[in-house]
């Protein structure tokens, strides 16, 4: 029984020596287990003499043991080994250089908003909007622009049906908003317009305006024209001039086309100002009487100041683009340039 026991040690041993995690179990089961060889000579112990019996006993414990303890350092073994195949495959070295990605950016025309919205916040304007399915009656008929005018001509708008159109301007947004609001009002309000006009360098059929309002008691041309410098000034460069020229809006009496002076050559003239030293940025005008009063606010107590502008145009002034087309292209190698 002596040698039969040594031999299973023997065996044993030997086979958990050449075992893999899987086999592992199996000779476990094998030798230990219920039905399991060392088990099966205890069994026979009844037949030993009683001499015999404690010390094949202890032999059995004893080899039971070895088995065991044969069997829990092969496993430890596997998992330092397992542990050192993941840390190798898994290893970071912190000092690599990272890999940047292709971070996205703001397109150029939201940059330019936002950029004249922080202008304008900064001088206590709010930003409002209004909706781009308009009435002809906040697009034209509120803006005093009557019937018969040109600006309504379909060739120009776009109209949905003959009272509802898509916005050509975002003026109507000064009547709306003097609707509820009562003065003093100074707002904002960029957004999308619409004009039939074919595409080409300088035309887009949908293009974006930035309108500005202001009304309240005793608002003057002054006023109007000290906005328009600290924004020109803000926008452009702190040696920025700007300049009145008359014109004609109906929606403002007096209008004026409003110029910056050139801030590429400072106003001796280049290329970006055509060598006239001036830049046309924008429209403006006193509100007319006729549009406050449309609008249920009495022209005889306020008085008020407007303008409007293209944040396109103000984008590719500002930004040296020659093409309008190119905002609405989504060529890669145009927006990465911003
Ligand atoms: N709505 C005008 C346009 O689209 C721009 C404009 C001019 C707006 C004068 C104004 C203004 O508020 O006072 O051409």
């Amino acid at each position: 029984m002596k040698e039969k026991l040594t031999e299973i040690r023997e065996a044993a041993l030997k086979s958990i020596d050449d075992a893999t995690d899987a086999t592992l179990e199996q000779i476990k089961v094998r030798y230990l287990g219920k039905k399991g060889e060392l088990t099966a000579v205890l069994r026979g112990m009844g037949s030993l003499t009683p001499e015999e019996r404690p010390k094949i006993g202890q032999l059995a414990n004893e080899i039971r043991e070895s088995i065991e303890a044969a069997i829990a350092k092969k496993v430890q073994e596997a998992q330092a080994k397992a542990l050192e195949r993941k840390l190798k495959a898994e290893k970071v070295d912190v000092t690599m250089p990272g890999t940047a990605l292709p971070a996205g950016h703001i397109h150029p025309l939201t940059k330019v908003r936002r950029d004249l919205e922080d202008i304008f916040i900064g001088m206590g304007f709010q930003v409002v909007e209004g909706p781009e399915v308009e009435l002809d009656y906040y697009n034209f008929q509120a803006l005093n622009i009557p019937e018969n005018h040109p600006a309504r001509d379909t060739q120009d708008t776009f109209y949905i049906t003959d009272n509802i159109l898509l916005r050509s301007q975002t003026s109507p947004v000064q009547v709306r908003t003097m609707e509820h609001m009562k003065p003093p009002i100074r707002i904002i309000s960029p957004g999308r317009v619409y004009r039939s006009d074919a595409l080409d360098s300088t035309h887009s059929p949908l293009f974006h305006q930035l309108e500005g309002l202001v009304v309240d008691k005793g608002i003057t041309m002054g006023d109007l024209k000290g906005t328009l410098e600290t924004f020109a000034k803000k926008m452009f460069g702190e040696n920025t001039r700007i300049r009145f020229r008359p014109h004609h809006f109906p929606f403002t009496e007096p209008s004026a086309e409003v110029d910056a002076s050139c801030f590429v050559c400072g106003g001796k003239g280049c290329r970006l100002c055509k060598g006239e030293g001036w830049i046309e940025i924008l429209g403006a005008g006193m509100v007319h009487p006729f549009v406050l009063s449309n609008c249920g606010i009495d022209p005889e107590e306020y008085s008020g100041f407007a303008f409007g502008l293209g944040i396109e145009r103000i984008t590719m002034i500002s930004r040296g683009i020659d093409d309008i087309r190119l905002f609405y292209e989504n060529d890669q190698r145009f927006l990465d340039q911003f």
